[in-house]
């Protein structure tokens, strides 16, 4: 694989949603890398500028390709300092660059994350200072390079986000308003379905069509990043020749969908969201979006029906959507055998109101709500060993299965 002019390679971290570690892995090894590594929400990789290049416009699940800068103690505000001013920024920047500095995770010696950002913000512009004799301005909006401070207990990680914007944001749909699937999770959820685009698929409950959408990129092998630019494109060593050889290598493997592709949702004002956002995503002629009610379930013999359904958030909305659920389900039963379902659902309760036993449960986190994604296998003629008393939790998969 292409590396950086100097052959430099960098300890690179794919971010993304708990749950979908093993999918971004299964990705990267897809897209040339042998050694990647499995964390905590993240992956980990090695490379230099043109992997960094070909994860962003290449991983469908993970949300920010990090290049990692340094790891040390910051048991409180004077180590972190002394570790953010022992890295070689000068190196980095260019001296007009902005720069910003985001926090994550919890560092016992913080009161905040924001004061933990801060310490590093100074000690970047001291050394700067020290440097050029002149600080580099502060940009919170779009900056050149924006710095990544992970906090574990005493110790902090240090990185640059190459991505920027997050990789869910492809560009196909407005950002803002009731907040849908991110584009990050439901591709995951699509990938952990093992869906290829050589089967069918439904979304009866598809809201802004952002699963059918992930789909129809899924099945034409189009890559999630082509319309889309990254925060590395203003760094100083940015190659663009090498950022459009990746873009040329994505395009070459596309090809058409072979099955097909419905997304349907009772509600007219979703169906034209649907059909706007499959047009901003180039992906129009793939994806049939239709008017119709769930209950109304039409049959995808030996394909995959793939959605989440309303959780309800407000007090009684639960107690609405019960029943829902439990005809839902009945629909599932009589009327989708020869298909498998895959429903991401962030209740306990109305999970059990499916009332069919689930062959697969895996923990993802929708935002900072925790899911289940359930797996039914709707046998043809199997509806009563099928119908689960409460909803059973057996599985025979790998440990990401509860
Ligand atoms: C949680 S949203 C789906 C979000 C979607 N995955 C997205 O990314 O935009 C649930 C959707 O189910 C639709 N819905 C609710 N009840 C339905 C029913 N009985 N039949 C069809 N659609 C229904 C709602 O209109 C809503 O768009």
């Amino acid at each position: 694989m292409p590396s950086t002019a100097t052959g430099e390679r960098w300890e690179l971290i794919a971010t993304c949603t708990r749950g979908l570690e093993e999918v971004v892995r299964d990705e990267l090894v897809a897209l040339g890398h042998d050694e990647a590594t499995c964390g905590r929400g993240m992956v980990t990789f090695r490379g230099g500028l043109g992997e960094m290049y070909r994860a962003n416009v290449g991983l469908r699940a993970a949300m920010r390709v990090l290049r990692h800068l340094a790891r040390g103690p910051a048991a409180g505000p004077e180590e972190l300092y002394e570790l953010a001013s022992s890295v070689p920024w000068e190196a980095v920047f260019a001296r007009s660059s902005t720069f910003a500095v985001t926090a994550a995770g919890r560092g016992r010696g913080f009161r905040s994350e924001a004061f933990a950002a801060l310490t590093v913000k100074d000690a970047i512009a001291d050394r700067l200072r020290s440097r050029w004799g002149e600080r580099p301005d502060v940009d919170r909006r779009r900056p050149d390079l924006p710095v990544h401070l992970h906090l574990v207990g005493e110790r902090a990680d240090l990185a640059l986000d190459s991505s920027g914007e997050p990789l869910s944001h492809r560009g196909y749909r407005p950002r803002g308003g009731p907040a849908p699937l991110a584009e990050t999770l439901a591709a995951g959820i699509l990938l952990l379905a093992g869906y290829d685009g050589s089967q069918p698929l439904l979304d009866p409950m598809a809201g802004t069509g952002t699963i059918a959408i992930e789909a129809a990129l899924i099945a034409a092998r189009r890559a999630p990043g082509l319309r889309r630019g990254f925060a590395c494109e203003r760094w100083p060593d940015h190659q663009p020749a090498l950022l459009e050889a990746e873009r040329v290598r994505a395009r070459a493997g596309e090809r058409a969908p072979r099955c097909p592709i419905v997304a349907a949702d009772r509600d007219p004002r979703a169906v034209a969201a649907i059909r706007r956002n499959a047009a901003t995503a180039g992906v129009a002629g793939f994806v049939e979006a239709i008017q119709r009610d769930a209950l109304e379930l039409e049959a995808v013999p030996s394909g995959v029906i793939v959605c989440n359904p309303p959780y309800g958030v407000r007090l009684g909305d639960v107690a609405e959507l019960t029943g829902f659920y439990r005809r839902f389900g009945d629909a599932l039963k009589h009327r989708g055998a020869g298909a498998t379902a895959w429903l991401l659902v962030g209740n306990p309760e109305l999970a059990k109101a499916i009332g069919l036993r689930p062959s697969r449960r895996i923990v993802l986190f929708n935002g900072p709500i925790e899911c289940r994604l359930l797996r039914f296998d709707l046998y043809p003629g199997s509806t009563k060993e099928s119908r689960a008393e409460g909803g059973g939790e057996e599985s025979s998969d790998p440990p990401r299965t509860v």
